[in-house]
Protein backbone atom coordinates (compact mmCIF):
# COMPACT_ATOMS: atom_id res chain seq x y z
CA UNK A 1 0.00 0.00 0.00
CA UNK A 2 1.28 3.58 -0.84
CA UNK A 3 1.24 5.86 1.63
CA UNK A 4 -0.45 9.26 0.09
CA UNK A 5 0.88 12.44 1.21
CA UNK A 6 -2.64 13.66 1.30
CA UNK A 7 -4.59 15.85 3.73
CA UNK A 8 -6.85 13.40 4.57
CA UNK A 9 -4.49 10.32 5.00
CA UNK A 10 -3.28 12.58 7.44
CA UNK A 11 -5.89 12.72 9.46
CA UNK A 12 -6.77 9.26 9.50
CA UNK A 13 -2.85 9.03 10.36
CA UNK A 14 -3.57 11.32 13.10
CA UNK A 15 -6.38 9.47 14.37
CA UNK A 16 -3.82 6.67 15.34
CA UNK A 17 -2.14 7.21 18.21
CA UNK A 18 0.87 9.57 17.21
CA UNK A 19 3.61 6.60 18.15
CA UNK A 20 2.04 4.94 15.15
CA UNK A 21 1.96 6.83 12.73
CA UNK A 22 5.11 8.19 13.45
CA UNK A 23 6.69 4.46 13.29
CA UNK A 24 4.91 3.96 10.37
CA UNK A 25 7.13 6.73 8.61
CA UNK A 26 9.67 5.18 10.21
CA UNK A 27 9.89 2.32 9.00
CA UNK A 28 9.32 3.16 5.75
CA UNK A 29 11.77 6.09 5.48
CA UNK A 30 15.07 5.19 3.82
CA UNK A 31 18.31 6.64 2.29
CA UNK A 32 16.82 6.72 -1.09
CA UNK A 33 13.99 9.12 0.17
CA UNK A 34 16.52 11.25 2.27
CA UNK A 35 18.12 11.33 -1.12
CA UNK A 36 15.50 12.26 -2.99
CA UNK A 37 14.69 15.09 -1.03
CA UNK A 38 17.54 16.57 -0.49
CA UNK A 39 18.09 16.22 -4.29
CA UNK A 40 15.06 18.52 -4.68
CA UNK A 41 16.25 21.63 -2.00
CA UNK A 42 19.56 21.12 -3.80
CA UNK A 43 18.42 21.10 -7.04
CA UNK A 44 19.06 23.95 -9.91
CA UNK A 45 16.05 24.01 -11.84
CA UNK A 46 14.49 27.24 -10.78
CA UNK A 47 10.70 25.70 -11.03
CA UNK A 48 11.64 24.08 -7.56
CA UNK A 49 11.71 27.53 -6.38
CA UNK A 50 8.24 27.55 -5.24
CA UNK A 51 8.66 25.10 -2.45
CA UNK A 52 11.25 27.67 -1.19
CA UNK A 53 13.89 25.21 -1.57
CA UNK A 54 16.60 27.23 0.81
CA UNK A 55 14.37 28.01 3.74
CA UNK A 56 13.13 24.03 3.75
CA UNK A 57 16.61 22.84 3.47
CA UNK A 58 17.62 25.01 6.90
CA UNK A 59 13.80 22.77 8.28
CA UNK A 60 15.91 19.57 7.31
CA UNK A 61 18.91 20.76 8.60
CA UNK A 62 17.06 20.92 12.06
CA UNK A 63 17.05 17.65 12.16
CA UNK A 64 20.45 16.85 12.73
CA UNK A 65 21.59 20.56 14.48
CA UNK A 66 20.71 20.91 17.61
CA UNK A 67 18.14 23.42 17.58
CA UNK A 68 17.24 26.06 20.46
CA UNK A 69 13.17 26.07 20.47
CA UNK A 70 13.18 29.57 19.37
CA UNK A 71 15.65 28.85 16.42
CA UNK A 72 13.19 25.82 15.16
CA UNK A 73 10.39 27.73 15.57
CA UNK A 74 11.88 30.98 13.68
CA UNK A 75 13.38 28.23 10.55
CA UNK A 76 9.52 26.42 10.37
CA UNK A 77 8.28 30.15 10.02
CA UNK A 78 11.26 30.97 7.76
CA UNK A 79 10.07 28.36 5.43
CA UNK A 80 6.47 28.81 5.68
CA UNK A 81 6.59 32.77 4.86
CA UNK A 82 8.68 32.01 1.97
CA UNK A 83 6.68 29.41 0.82
CA UNK A 84 3.34 30.93 0.82
CA UNK A 85 4.87 34.23 -0.60
CA UNK A 86 6.56 33.00 -3.37
CA UNK A 87 3.51 31.59 -5.15
CA UNK A 88 2.06 28.20 -6.78
CA UNK A 89 3.78 25.72 -7.93
CA UNK A 90 2.87 24.90 -11.63
CA UNK A 91 1.18 21.21 -12.42
CA UNK A 92 4.27 20.46 -14.49
CA UNK A 93 6.58 21.04 -11.49
CA UNK A 94 4.38 19.37 -9.25
CA UNK A 95 4.93 16.27 -11.69
CA UNK A 96 8.70 16.47 -11.33
CA UNK A 97 8.53 16.91 -7.84
CA UNK A 98 6.36 13.54 -7.96
CA UNK A 99 8.74 11.72 -10.42
CA UNK A 100 11.38 12.27 -7.84
CA UNK A 101 10.32 11.69 -4.75
CA UNK A 102 7.19 9.00 -4.96
CA UNK A 103 8.91 5.87 -5.46
CA UNK A 104 11.67 6.35 -2.65
CA UNK A 105 9.42 8.23 -0.33
CA UNK A 106 6.73 5.47 -1.11
CA UNK A 107 4.26 8.20 -1.71
CA UNK A 108 1.72 9.23 -4.28
CA UNK A 109 1.76 12.96 -4.33
CA UNK A 110 -0.23 15.47 -6.67
CA UNK A 111 -1.73 18.75 -7.78
CA UNK A 112 -4.49 18.50 -5.59
CA UNK A 113 -2.23 17.36 -2.52
CA UNK A 114 -0.47 19.90 -2.81
CA UNK A 115 -2.62 22.80 -3.52
CA UNK A 116 -4.59 21.34 -0.15
CA UNK A 117 -1.45 20.98 2.45
CA UNK A 118 -0.10 24.62 1.17
CA UNK A 119 -3.66 25.73 2.43
CA UNK A 120 -2.93 24.13 5.36
CA UNK A 121 0.56 24.99 5.70
CA UNK A 122 -0.08 28.84 5.17
CA UNK A 123 -2.65 29.12 7.87
CA UNK A 124 -1.01 31.94 10.25
CA UNK A 125 -2.22 33.05 13.58
CA UNK A 126 -1.85 37.03 12.93
CA UNK A 127 -2.50 37.89 16.37
CA UNK A 128 0.85 35.81 17.54
CA UNK A 129 2.47 36.26 14.17
CA UNK A 130 3.07 32.39 13.80
CA UNK A 131 1.84 30.06 11.25
CA UNK A 132 -0.77 27.97 12.95
CA UNK A 133 1.63 24.59 12.43
CA UNK A 134 4.46 26.20 14.31
CA UNK A 135 2.05 27.32 16.90
CA UNK A 136 1.21 23.62 17.44
CA UNK A 137 4.55 22.01 17.71
CA UNK A 138 5.05 24.68 20.95
CA UNK A 139 1.87 24.31 22.16
CA UNK A 140 2.87 21.36 24.35
CA UNK A 141 1.71 18.94 22.42
CA UNK A 142 4.76 18.54 20.40
CA UNK A 143 6.27 15.80 22.88
CA UNK A 144 3.34 13.54 21.27
CA UNK A 145 5.37 13.57 17.80
CA UNK A 146 8.93 13.26 19.18
CA UNK A 147 9.57 16.62 18.13
CA UNK A 148 10.23 18.18 20.96
CA UNK A 149 13.05 20.53 21.62
CA UNK A 150 15.10 17.77 23.24
CA UNK A 151 14.37 14.87 21.18
CA UNK A 152 14.95 16.70 17.54
CA UNK A 153 17.06 13.91 16.87
CA UNK A 154 14.65 11.34 16.12
CA UNK A 155 13.54 13.31 13.15
CA UNK A 156 17.06 13.85 11.63
CA UNK A 157 15.32 12.14 8.39
CA UNK A 158 13.73 14.59 5.98
CA UNK A 159 11.04 12.55 5.28
CA UNK A 160 9.82 12.17 8.86
CA UNK A 161 10.37 15.78 9.47
CA UNK A 162 8.22 16.46 6.82
CA UNK A 163 5.66 14.02 7.76
CA UNK A 164 5.52 15.20 11.60
CA UNK A 165 5.04 18.42 10.13
CA UNK A 166 2.27 17.60 8.17
CA UNK A 167 1.04 15.65 11.18
CA UNK A 168 1.02 18.28 13.49
CA UNK A 169 -0.60 20.53 11.16
CA UNK A 170 -3.86 19.00 11.71
CA UNK A 171 -6.57 19.61 13.46
CA UNK A 172 -6.19 16.86 16.02
CA UNK A 173 -2.55 17.84 17.63
CA UNK A 174 -4.01 21.43 17.69
CA UNK A 175 -5.09 23.33 20.86
CA UNK A 176 -8.91 23.96 20.70
CA UNK A 177 -8.17 27.49 19.38
CA UNK A 178 -8.54 29.61 16.41
CA UNK A 179 -6.36 27.73 14.19
CA UNK A 180 -8.09 24.51 14.40
CA UNK A 181 -11.26 26.20 13.81
CA UNK A 182 -9.02 27.49 10.56
CA UNK A 183 -8.02 24.09 9.71
CA UNK A 184 -11.86 22.51 10.62
CA UNK A 185 -12.95 25.27 8.11
CA UNK A 186 -10.77 24.67 5.52
CA UNK A 187 -11.39 20.70 5.68
CA UNK A 188 -15.11 21.29 4.71
CA UNK A 189 -13.95 23.41 1.95
CA UNK A 190 -11.93 20.42 0.91
CA UNK A 191 -14.19 18.08 1.07
CA UNK A 192 -12.81 16.08 4.08
CA UNK A 193 -14.28 17.62 7.39
CA UNK A 194 -14.20 15.20 10.61
CA UNK A 195 -15.43 16.85 13.40
CA UNK A 196 -14.51 13.88 15.42
CA UNK A 197 -10.94 15.18 15.43
CA UNK A 198 -11.56 17.99 17.73
CA UNK A 199 -14.42 15.90 19.74
CA UNK A 200 -11.80 15.90 23.03
CA UNK A 201 -12.17 20.17 22.80
CA UNK A 202 -16.09 19.67 24.14
CA UNK A 203 -19.33 20.89 22.61
CA UNK A 204 -18.60 24.35 23.11
CA UNK A 205 -15.99 24.43 21.09
CA UNK A 206 -17.41 22.25 18.40
CA UNK A 207 -20.51 24.20 17.97
CA UNK A 208 -18.24 27.43 17.00
CA UNK A 209 -16.31 25.85 14.34
CA UNK A 210 -17.81 27.88 11.45
CA UNK A 211 -17.92 30.85 13.27
CA UNK A 212 -15.73 33.93 11.80
CA UNK A 213 -11.87 33.06 12.54
CA UNK A 214 -10.04 35.54 14.84
CA UNK A 215 -7.00 36.45 13.85
CA UNK A 216 -6.29 33.12 11.49
CA UNK A 217 -5.37 33.94 8.04
CA UNK A 218 -4.83 32.35 4.86
CA UNK A 219 -1.86 33.91 3.82
CA UNK A 220 -0.76 32.12 0.84
CA UNK A 221 -0.23 33.84 -2.17
CA UNK A 222 -2.92 32.66 -5.18
CA UNK A 223 -0.48 33.77 -8.07
CA UNK A 224 1.68 31.20 -9.86
CA UNK A 225 5.34 31.29 -9.20
CA UNK A 226 7.49 32.72 -11.83
CA UNK A 227 10.77 31.15 -11.47
CA UNK A 228 12.33 34.07 -13.79
CA UNK A 229 10.66 36.84 -12.49
CA UNK A 230 12.47 38.34 -9.56
CA UNK A 231 10.71 41.49 -10.24
CA UNK A 232 7.38 39.87 -9.76
CA UNK A 233 8.16 39.36 -6.24
CA UNK A 234 6.62 42.10 -3.65
CA UNK A 235 8.88 44.80 -2.72
CA UNK A 236 8.71 44.12 0.90
CA UNK A 237 9.81 40.50 -0.12
CA UNK A 238 13.45 41.46 0.88
CA UNK A 239 14.01 38.48 2.64
CA UNK A 240 12.73 36.05 -0.12
CA UNK A 241 15.01 37.79 -2.89
CA UNK A 242 17.74 36.68 -1.23
CA UNK A 243 16.84 33.50 -0.75
CA UNK A 244 15.90 32.78 -4.48
CA UNK A 245 18.89 34.55 -5.71
CA UNK A 246 20.56 31.49 -6.21
CA UNK A 247 17.92 30.73 -8.56
CA UNK A 248 17.47 34.05 -10.09
CA UNK A 249 21.42 34.60 -11.18
CA UNK A 250 21.19 31.07 -13.22
CA UNK A 251 18.51 31.93 -15.78
C1 LIG B 1 6.07 0.39 4.46
O1 LIG B 1 6.91 -0.56 3.82
C2 LIG B 1 6.45 -1.89 4.01
C3 LIG B 1 7.49 -2.83 3.43
O2 LIG B 1 8.14 -2.25 2.33
C4 LIG B 1 5.09 -2.04 3.32
O3 LIG B 1 4.61 -3.34 3.47
C5 LIG B 1 4.11 -1.07 3.97
O4 LIG B 1 2.87 -1.12 3.32
C6 LIG B 1 4.65 0.34 3.90
N1 LIG B 1 3.77 1.22 4.65
C7 LIG B 1 3.35 2.36 4.17
C8 LIG B 1 2.47 3.16 5.07
O5 LIG B 1 3.68 2.77 3.08
C1 LIG C 1 -4.84 13.32 -6.66
O1 LIG C 1 -5.10 12.12 -5.98
C2 LIG C 1 -6.38 12.07 -5.38
C3 LIG C 1 -6.47 10.80 -4.57
O2 LIG C 1 -6.08 9.70 -5.30
C4 LIG C 1 -7.45 12.15 -6.46
O3 LIG C 1 -8.74 12.13 -5.86
C5 LIG C 1 -7.27 13.43 -7.23
O4 LIG C 1 -8.19 13.49 -8.29
C6 LIG C 1 -5.85 13.54 -7.77
N1 LIG C 1 -5.70 14.86 -8.34
C7 LIG C 1 -5.07 15.08 -9.47
C8 LIG C 1 -4.94 16.52 -9.89
O5 LIG C 1 -4.62 14.18 -10.13
C1 LIG D 1 15.24 20.18 27.49
O1 LIG D 1 16.37 19.81 28.24
C2 LIG D 1 16.82 20.82 29.09
C3 LIG D 1 18.11 20.32 29.74
O2 LIG D 1 17.99 19.00 30.15
C4 LIG D 1 15.72 21.12 30.12
O3 LIG D 1 16.15 22.14 30.99
C5 LIG D 1 14.47 21.57 29.38
O4 LIG D 1 13.41 21.77 30.29
C6 LIG D 1 14.04 20.53 28.36
N1 LIG D 1 12.96 21.05 27.57
C7 LIG D 1 11.85 20.37 27.30
C8 LIG D 1 10.83 21.04 26.46
O5 LIG D 1 11.68 19.24 27.73
C1 LIG E 1 21.01 12.53 20.05
O1 LIG E 1 22.02 11.81 19.39
C2 LIG E 1 23.22 11.71 20.11
C3 LIG E 1 24.26 11.06 19.24
O2 LIG E 1 23.70 10.02 18.49
C4 LIG E 1 22.93 10.93 21.39
O3 LIG E 1 24.10 10.86 22.17
C5 LIG E 1 21.84 11.65 22.19
O4 LIG E 1 21.50 10.88 23.33
C6 LIG E 1 20.62 11.83 21.35
N1 LIG E 1 19.63 12.64 22.08
C7 LIG E 1 18.34 12.32 22.11
C8 LIG E 1 17.47 13.26 22.88
O5 LIG E 1 17.88 11.35 21.56
C1 LIG F 1 -3.03 17.70 22.61
O1 LIG F 1 -3.70 16.77 21.77
C2 LIG F 1 -4.60 15.94 22.47
C3 LIG F 1 -5.12 14.90 21.50
O2 LIG F 1 -5.69 15.49 20.40
C4 LIG F 1 -5.71 16.81 23.07
O3 LIG F 1 -6.57 16.00 23.81
C5 LIG F 1 -5.10 17.89 23.97
O4 LIG F 1 -6.09 18.76 24.38
C6 LIG F 1 -4.02 18.65 23.24
N1 LIG F 1 -3.30 19.48 24.18
C7 LIG F 1 -3.21 20.79 24.04
C8 LIG F 1 -2.37 21.52 25.01
O5 LIG F 1 -3.77 21.37 23.14
C1 LIG G 1 -20.94 25.60 27.74
O1 LIG G 1 -21.79 26.68 27.47
C2 LIG G 1 -22.88 26.75 28.34
C3 LIG G 1 -23.83 27.84 27.85
O2 LIG G 1 -23.14 29.03 27.61
C4 LIG G 1 -22.38 27.01 29.75
O3 LIG G 1 -23.45 27.03 30.66
C5 LIG G 1 -21.43 25.87 30.15
O4 LIG G 1 -20.86 26.13 31.39
C6 LIG G 1 -20.35 25.72 29.11
N1 LIG G 1 -19.59 24.50 29.40
C7 LIG G 1 -18.27 24.49 29.46
C8 LIG G 1 -17.63 23.17 29.74
O5 LIG G 1 -17.58 25.49 29.25
C1 LIG H 1 -19.94 23.82 9.25
O1 LIG H 1 -20.43 24.12 7.96
C2 LIG H 1 -20.37 23.03 7.06
C3 LIG H 1 -20.75 23.52 5.68
O2 LIG H 1 -21.91 24.31 5.73
C4 LIG H 1 -21.26 21.93 7.56
O3 LIG H 1 -21.20 20.82 6.69
C5 LIG H 1 -20.78 21.50 8.94
O4 LIG H 1 -21.62 20.52 9.48
C6 LIG H 1 -20.72 22.69 9.87
N1 LIG H 1 -20.10 22.26 11.10
C7 LIG H 1 -20.57 22.55 12.30
C8 LIG H 1 -19.80 22.03 13.45
O5 LIG H 1 -21.59 23.19 12.46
Amino acid sequence: MMMKFSFFVLQAAAALTAVTAASIRRDNSSSSCTSALQSIVTSSDPSFGCLAPSALKEVFALGTSNPSAAEFESTLNNWFTDFCGVGTCTSDTIDKLSATVDTPCGIEFNMTDYTQLRELLCLKDTAANTFCTAETLFSGNDTDTGMSVNTTNSTADPGEILFTILLVSTPFFTPCNECAKAQYQLSVQQGGADTSTLDHCGANFTATLNSTLVGVKQVAVTSEFKANAARALAPTAGLLLLSMAGFVSLV
